[in-house]
């Protein structure tokens, strides 16, 4: 088969590893893919938001299926324009991608299907979200309705804050803005839950943890997400089911109710509390480093169950995993979240070999003239799996340190909650 993985992320670098192990595989490509995936696929400059020319590059290079990485091609229904023309393609259509696409359509089915949720209302002007606000216990959480690349969420304590953010969103700092999600400040821990669909039924694909703010000890600013652990030291098996039946299950009814057709993974965002679930977001994708912690440590073939989606026979598919644990640091430019400086080489990167435990997935990487440069904030993301999480951070380190990369810094304290 031919296939071709559309992102160049780390999670991109991750899906195409595990995929390019299949038999099944003829030829990979990447659009546009980074340093890393140069190494086991052929990359591809394409700009996956004009349709029209991914289309014609699929139909001459005969490719079999597209797996989509990121959320943003799929919010603008690159699975229908691609079905459409009769291709193969993995990942929801674009009326089940608004689950990420637009947090008032996700709330408004956790109103219809009773998902337990922070409480929210939706506003459509200034006037009367300030009245609200004003009234309101705090903190409280104010949210851009759309993408916004992690950015439109502001957790607010006290009016003040509150009323900027309204005024933020409202003025277009997000793109035009009609309405916004106020909510509920949720107290407790936060687990991601992932599931890959093929629209009739789902399967369980694991769960993590990512560490979202930049600084040590979770402080700082929001990021893509600075590492991650897998799995969550919060699944037990009474939780497990809590959130299938009472998240899980009603989203894709609800999905279904409404013809939307979700094929593809799901991501969970949940606010763990006294060992109930609440949603938090829903991403129609894996995460990311999320998935770079994930599947290193599955055992089944990442293609069949794939294609399982695409044929719809996800039933008939047993997934394994290996029972060991997962650690995954984010080495970052400097500056990051904020400005850093890009096109910065990364000598002796060619020196740190993976091995069957411990891998280097590329993020933010360009190949350029036998030299590899650092393109992004997120630049490398350093993976280590073993009996215990203590012991791969350790390793994860270890290799970081072994790289000693003048422009980066990372995290020593990924997994600290449940490690120290
Ligand atoms: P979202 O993009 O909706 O996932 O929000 C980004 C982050 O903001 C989440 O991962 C949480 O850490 C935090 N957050 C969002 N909504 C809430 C909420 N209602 N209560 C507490 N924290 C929240
Ligand atoms: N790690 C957070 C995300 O992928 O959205």
């Amino acid at each position: 088969m031919k296939i071709a993985i559309l992102g160049s992320g780390g999670r991109e670098h991750a899906i195409a590893c595990q995929i390019s192990k299949s038999k099944k595989i003829n030829k990979l490509y990447c659009l546009p893919g980074n340093a890393g995936t140069k190494l086991i696929a052929e990359n591809v400059k394409i700009d996956i938001y004009d349709f029209e020319k991914l289309r014609k590059f699929v139909e001459e290079f005969k490719i079999n299926l597209v797996i989509v990485g990121p959320e943003k091609p799929l919010v603008k229904g690159i699975v229908d324009f691609l079905t459409n023309k009769g291709i193969k393609v993995f990942g929801p259509d674009k009326f089940s991608s608004q689950l990420e696409g637009s947090k008032i359509f996700t709330k408004k089915i956790c109103e219809k299907y009773k998902i337990p949720t922070a409480k929210f209302g939706v506003f459509n002007n200034v006037k009367d979200a300030y009245k609200y606000l004003e009234k309101a216990k705090k903190p409280i959480v104010v949210k851009a309705d759309g993408l916004a690349a992690g950015k439109g969420v502001y957790i607010c304590e006290d009016t003040e804050s509150s009323k900027k953010a309204v005024d933020e969103i409202f003025n277009g700092k997000f793109g035009s803005a009609d309405q916004i999600l106020i909510e509920e400040f949720l107290q407790g821990e936060e687990m991601s839950y992932f599931v890959i669909s093929d629209g009739k039924t789902f399967k369980k694909f694991n769960t993590a943890q990512d560490h979202k703010r930049v600084g040590e000890g979770d402080k700082g600013k929001n990021t893509g997400g600075m590492g991650a652990y897998s799995p969550s030291g919060l699944i037990n098996e009474d939780l497990d089911f809590k959130i299938i039946e009472k998240v899980i299950k009603p989203t894709f009814n609800a999905i279904k109710d409404m013809k939307g057709k979700y094929k593809g993974f799901l991501y969970v965002g949940l606010m763990i509390k006294d060992n109930n679930p609440y949603l938090v977001e829903y991403n129609v994708r894996m995460g990311d480093p999320e998935c770079q912690t994930i599947l290193p440590l599955l055992e089944t073939d990442l293609l069949d169950l794939i294609l399982s989606c695409c044929e719809e026979n996800l039933e008939d598919q047993i997934i394994k995993w290996k029972s060991k644990k997962s650690m995954c640091v984010v080495l970052c430019a400097k500056g990051y979240p904020d400005k850093y400086k890009k096109n910065i080489e990364i000598p002796n990167l060619e020196t740190i070999t993976n091995n069957k435990d411990t891998f280097i997935y590329h993020a933010g990487t360009e190949f350029v003239d036998n030299k590899i440069y650092a393109t992004g904030g997120r630049v490398l993301n350093f993976v280590n799996i073993s009996e215990d999480l203590k012991e791969s951070r350790q390793t994860v380190i270890q290799e970081i340190e072994k790289l000693d990369w003048a422009n980066g810094f990372y995290r020593k304290d990924i997994g600290f909650r449940i490690i120290d």
